[in-house]
């Protein structure tokens, strides 16, 4: 095999999934514990919040005590290298961590077991659904009394549709937590309490027969365990590999992450099984890891990262061929031939220069406005990434100027920041409003501290009436005239100068969209 195509093969880029307090933060720095990235597991949060501490208008994040920007961590395991692309954790702050789930080839979903299925859990989901990602599923939190093992599964089938493959399942929960059933290998891995677990200390049995056991466990609980495990075989799905890949199917694994207990097993699971750099879509044709040119797309963008240098960084998921630190790359959108120097790489904790990277590696490329969102790179051919979506936004803003001359750097202002995708804006065909939608609320008040901080302008938003923008495709240049006539009222052109109809109810848009029949109204739209 190529050394690029054993590159290729070896990495595994995911993203973690859950609802806010599942666990996320804290199964990060277990899996970066294995991957033997950081010494203990020391908090990820507390590395967090030190590197960003130089930079300004995250003093906001700080503030509020969450995280509104995403990062990578790479690490090794077991032969394979390991992509995690962090997701921003508060519940309002949705579009990054959307569009971070269109650079990866799978995710993982953290599940409470006592909370279950949870609002956000079942949003990312539905982003998931897009591209029919593979999913596995860790339920966290089994050193507390939860929902029953089998009505979880149920749950996820339900809420979430789809399939649910138990690969590990609890002996005990709670206080009576003994350990989990490995239902593909049959090894048992017992718990002990305060016990941080690695792979060397950790108390595993090699099956069920194993005489130890019973003495470990004791009898009636062993025989009850037999009983449950021949009950949930019957009732559940075993695991299909095919399924898992097509996103029918999720592998579930029971745990504890605080007590690092199952995480392990989840962590060999995923690197045997998860898809390794997959194809991706473009404008032209699909691109293949395996291809030797570079090729890759921007998926996000993080401002002033270095406040000194007004720096933006974009991040860059390789999807084909190998970067290498000096070499040139076509800027398709531009039309220009760049010098890729100095991009950032992401071992671990720290950022670093990169020499090289390989298919599902992220790079940072330092950015002075020229990159935006969406944005492909590739070796000479002029094609674009698709898929990476703008989401139909949910709350409105009309933007309020405190001075009116401000109105040229307003405008640059609001440009710029959607161009990072930190806000989108629409500007009204019959009106000179600024409108603003976002996907969470905060995104408003980072944005006002923004607009104040990087381009002076004193702003206030005020409610508007919109209820839903959905984008305006197809119909032949006859009928969208007269489509654009009749509903002038509601229609914005967005950032991208695309057209938007901005509904002022739900049953506005059904009945417009009974109406003109020969229109699509979509809920993204994608990027150029
Ligand atoms: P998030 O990133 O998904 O928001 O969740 P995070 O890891 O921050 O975990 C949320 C809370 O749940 C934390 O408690 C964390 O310690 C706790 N937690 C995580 N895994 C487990 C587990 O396996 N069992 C139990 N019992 N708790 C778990 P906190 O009190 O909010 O913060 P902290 O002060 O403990 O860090």
């Amino acid at each position: 095999m190529s050394e690029h195509l054993t590159q290729t093969r070896r990495r595994r880029t995911f993203a973690i999934i859950s609802h806010p307090d599942a666990g996320k933060t804290t199964l990060t720095e277990k899996l970066l514990l294995f991957g033997g990235a950081i010494q203990m597991a020391g908090s990820v949060k507390g590395r967090k919040a030190a590197r960003h501490a130089t930079s300004d208008w995250m003093a906001l994040e700080k503030e509020r005590g969450i995280s509104v920007t995403s990062s990578v961590m790479q690490f090794p395991y077991e032969g394979r290298i390991v992509n995690l692309l962090d997701t921003p954790g508060h519940a309002d702050f949705g579009e990054d961590t959307y569009r971070v789930l269109t650079a990866v080839d799978s995710a993982l979903m953290v599940i409470d077991v006592a909370k279950g299925v949870e609002e956000r859990t079942i949003k990312l989901m539905e982003v998931c659904r897009l591209r029919d990602t593979p999913i596995m599923t860790f339920i966290n939190k089994l050193d507390r009394e939860g929902k029953e093992p089998i009505e979880l599964l149920d749950e996820v089938e339900r809420v979430l549709g789809i399939q649910c493959a138990p690969i590990t399942w609890p002996i005990g929960m709670g206080q009576r937590l003994k350990g989990v059933v490995h239902l593909v290998s049959g090894e048992v891995h017992l718990y002990e309490q305060g016990r941080n677990f690695t792979r060397q200390d950790s108390t595993i049995f090699a099956s069920l027969d194993d005489p130890g056991l019973a003495a470990r466990i004791g009898g009636q609980m062993l025989a009850d365990l037999r009983d449950e495990l021949e009950l949930v075989q019957g009732a559940s799905h075993p695991f299909d590999k095919q399924a898992y890949l097509d996103g029918r199917q999720t592998p579930v694994f029971f745990g504890s992450a605080v007590n690092n207990f199952g995480v392990q097993p989840l962590l060999d699971f995923f690197v045997e099984h998860a898809p390794s750099p997959q194809p991706r879509a473009t404008t032209r044709r699909e691109i293949a890891p395996e291809e030797e040119t570079f090729s890759g797309f921007v998926f996000k963008i993080q401002a002033n990262m270095d406040p000194q240098h007004r720096d933006r960084v974009a991040f860059l998921r390789v999807c084909s061929g190998k970067y290498e630190a000096g070499m040139k790359a076509f800027h398709v959108r531009s039309g220009k031939e760049v010098k890729l120097a100095n991009a950032l790489t992401f071992m671990a904790s720290d950022r670093e220069i990169v020499e090289t990277a390989y298919p599902g590696d992220v790079i940072g490329l330092h950015n002075h406005g020229t990159i935006s969102i969406g944005d492909t790179f590739t070796a000479g051919e002029s094609l674009g990434f698709t898929g990476i979506p703008n989401f139909a936004p949910e709350l409105f803003r009309r933007a309020r100027l405190r001075d009116p001359l401000k109105l040229k750097q307003l405008q640059k202002g609001l440009a710029q920041l959607s161009e990072e995708g930190a806000t989108q804006f629409f500007r009204p065909l019959m009106s000179n409003d600024l409108i603003l939608g976002a996907v969470g609320v905060l995104q408003f008040d980072v944005v006002a501290y923004r607009l104040k901080d990087e381009y002076g302008v004193d702003a206030s938003f005020e409610p508007v009436s919109v209820a839903t923008a959905r984008w305006v495709k197809g119909g032949t240049p006859k009928k969208l005239e007269e489509f654009r006539e009749k509903n002038a009222m509601n229609l914005a052109v967005d950032a991208a100068g695309q057209l938007v109809y901005l509904a002022p109810s739900r049953v506005n848009l059904q009945l417009t969209q009974e109406r003109w029949p020969d229109f699509e109204f979509a809920a993204t739209r994608e990027h150029a």
